[in-house]
């Protein structure tokens, strides 16, 4: 009996050691910028808050810098379940068929960050996030970066500066139409290339907003670049739908609040990490930063509002009215 009585204490000795010393729940957070941009700072608050907020029974193991995935891979390794989490530019959604989110890559479609925050804060935010959800993706949050600045080594002034230049895209139609009526040759590339595709010549010229041009070093391959704010580049906070749901509901609501400051956080910072970028190129003065006169932004606007029309049909006329509407 008393053997008996040992082995059963032994025995619930070693569950609760086990119950203990349980596995915390990993969840691997996978980018493409460097840690020091609005979105890597995003994606490492969100793993303090994260951890914090579920005592240590999550883990988050954030991967910066196309360290696990490029960008078309972290895609297809979020829906397989390799990765967990990732924030993908809206840009980049395209190619998983929810060709939507494009719209925010029309040119000149935000005049500034209070009519973005209109269309992410709001219905047309929350049902272009709910159209992901037949892909196996859940939408938590969108994540600022900023307006982009257009270089290359020649000047960009008026859209007949683009002519000829090979110009790195991301993976979307709406840029690809956007180069194409600057008579430029639009080229997708993955991010994590696109320093080495400038180097070599391979490209031109790019876009993107000034923390990501000069946590890529790109401002050291690229002699003129214009603060011409034509697009917007921002982030789709996103999770494998099946592992979202699966998680017990005390550990989404922690999440979820973690998610929430997070969200909050990456959305204050994002300006003055650009502004900071920025001021250490021009600091640096290895580019030349050119403001563009009026004159001229009515040309590159004059030059490249046709685009919307012309991705009427691909992006959906309905989201693209129901963005005007937001802003208006
Ligand atoms: C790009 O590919 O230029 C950007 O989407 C990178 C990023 O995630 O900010």
């Amino acid at each position: 009996m008393k053997k008996i009585f040992t082995l059963t204490l032994v025995a619930s000795a070693l569950m609760a050691s086990s119950a203990w010393a349980a596995d915390p729940l990993v969840i691997k957070f996978s980018h493409v910028v460097a840690p020091d941009t609005p979105k890597g700072k995003g994606a490492d608050r969100f793993k303090q808050l994260a951890e914090e907020y579920t005592n240590g029974n999550v883990v988050v193991e954030v991967y910066p810098n196309s360290q696990l995935y490029k960008d078309k891979e972290e895609l297809e390794a979020l829906q397989l379940g390799a990765v967990q989490m990732l924030a993908p530019s809206l840009a980049k959604f395209g190619p998983l068929g929810v060709r939507e989110f494009e719209v925010f890559d029309l040119p000149f479609i935000f005049e500034n960050k209070d009519d973005l925050r209109k269309v992410t804060n709001g219905q047309v935010g929350k049902d272009l996030l709910a159209k992901l959800e037949p892909k196996g993706i859940k939408g938590l949050a969108y994540w600022d970066n900023g307006f982009k600045v257009m270089s290359a080594n020649s000047p960009l002034h008026t859209p007949d500066d683009f002519l000829g230049l090979k110009m790195r895209i991301q993976s979307s139609k709406v840029l690809e139409a956007q180069m194409q009526a600057l008579d430029a040759v639009p080229q997708v590339m993955a991010f994590s290339e696109v320093y080495q595709g400038l180097q070599t010549g391979v490209v031109d010229g790019t876009e993107n907003p000034p923390s990501n041009m000069y946590t890529q070093k790109m401002h050291e391959v690229q002699k003129h670049a214009t603060t011409s704010n034509h697009g917007y580049l921002g982030y789709a906070v996103i999770v494998n739908k099946k592992f979202w749901e699966g998680l017990d509901e005390e550990t989404r609501t922690q999440l979820e609040r973690a998610m929430e400051e997070a969200t909050e956080y990456a959305n204050e910072i994002a300006q003055q990490e650009n502004d900071e970028s920025m001021a250490a190129m021009k600091a640096s003065g290895k580019t030349t930063f050119y403001d563009l006169t009026d004159e001229e932004r009515q040309e590159w606007i004059k030059q490249l509002r046709p685009v919307h029309q012309q991705m009427a049909s691909r992006i959906g006329q309905e989201t693209i009215d129901a963005v005007y509407k937001a802003v208006e």
